[in-house]
């Protein structure tokens, strides 16, 4: 089955042509330089630039992929920005309709679990095999920037929220972080880059210390805006000078501090419900701390547990892990579609 995936819900224009679990394209549109102005994603621009993108990129990833016969169409329904939502949908539908194909909406942070789905060994890291079946119960962190979740999959599409976070997301304390280090937007890569500048010998004589929040609390919550407030209030005891001295120092420190307490939980969470395997995925999981340290904790305390995570890419938003998700729906023969509709709120259900 050939699909095409489109995913909106933010500030990347993505389409990808996947077959039978092939990726045959990927296309992501940035929209980096619409919204680094502003420090954050403006939803009206966003939409604005997915309308302009949109079209040239369908083309583009149809080209790339050889112009093939599309079975069927998975697009992302929520949750996200809804003008951002609208374009992608609705955009969806006109080609549905056009081209008489079913199709299918997808939860966004399903499309996040299923980049599990694809093969990392692989050089070409082109096809399914990551993830098999018997990988079930899988625990997953799913950490983006509109999103901090803990999820115990079960089977596929069968999914049992444990916890999540109570105020901003892993990656939304990224970039509010960032943005008060004067660092720009996003926020993640470039807190990422200075905290490499900061070495192991450095963390020996750092006198700059920040909060794990939630990390011995005895559910599988987490909260993050105590710790971007704890960075702010540090920053603001030092003069200019002192703030680019210290940054690589800060960054690391608060890198650290976020690492730790996600890498915390989704262990805890793992012992306790006995899962066979742990996946991380969603833009933070692109984080190279995260992924080399959750490796090591993995391997040290529950060695028999197996550890996945998608190559950086399909970590970030991206068109295919949504047709990724749509391979894995039973119903792939979706009537009914012109009642899809976009939400920015959608929960992940069974
Ligand atoms: O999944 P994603 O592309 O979009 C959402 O669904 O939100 O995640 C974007 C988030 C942003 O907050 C960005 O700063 C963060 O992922 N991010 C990172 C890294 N790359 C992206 N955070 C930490 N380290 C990174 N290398
Ligand atoms: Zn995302």
């Amino acid at each position: 089955m050939t699909i095409l995936g489109i995913e909106t819900s933010c500030d990347d224009t993505s389409i990808a042509v996947v077959k039978d679990g092939e990726i045959l394209s990927s296309v992501v549109s940035s929209q980096i330089k619409v919204h680094a102005p502003y420090g954050g994603v403006v939803p009206n621009l966003a939409a604005r630039a997915h309308l302009e993108n949109i079209g040239p990129v369908l083309k583009e990833a149809m080209k790339k992929a050889g112009n093939p016969e599309i079975d069927l169409i998975a697009v992302t329904k929520g949750p996200g920005l809804i003008p951002s939502l609208l374009v992608g949908v609705n955009f969806a539908k006109a080609l549905a309709y056009n081209w008489k194909k079913p199709l299918l909406g997808i939860n966004h942070l399903e499309g996040h679990l299923y980049a599990n789905w694809l093969d990392n060994r692989r050089s070409n890291r082109r096809q399914f095999g990551g993830s098999t079946s018997d990988c079930f119960p899988a625990l997953c962190l799913i950490v983006s920037g509109g999103h901090t979740q803990l999820v115990l999959m079960k089977d596929h599409g069968q999914y049992q929220l444990l916890g999540e976070t109570r105020d901003d997301a892993a990656g939304e304390a990224f970039d509010k972080v960032a943005k008060l280090l004067g660092l720009g937007y996003p926020g993640g890569p470039a807190i990422s880059a200075h905290a490499e500048k900061f070495s192991i010998f450095n963390f020996q004589f750092s006198k700059i210390s920040f909060p794990r929040p939630m990390i011995d609390s005895k559910d599988y919550d987490f909260s993050f805006s105590g710790l971007k407030t704890a960075v702010l209030y540090f920053v603001k005891t030092l003069d200019k000078k002192q703030i680019k001295e210290l940054t690589p120092a800060i960054c690391a420190e608060f890198q650290k501090a976020v690492v730790d307490v996600l890498i915390s939980k989704t262990i805890k969470a793992a012992k306790d419900y006995k899962a066979k395997s742990i996946m991380i995925s969603g833009g933070v999981a692109a984080n190279k701390k995260l992924r080399k340290e959750m490796k090591k904790r993995v391997e040290k305390e529950l060695p028999n547990t197996s550890y996945q995570t998608p190559a950086p890419n399909l970590c970030t938003d991206n068109a295919v892990m949504i047709a990724v998700a749509a391979c894995f729906k039973k119903n792939t023969q979706s009537n009914g579609w012109t009642k899809i509709e976009a939400n920015a709120n959608l929960r992940l259900t069974t």
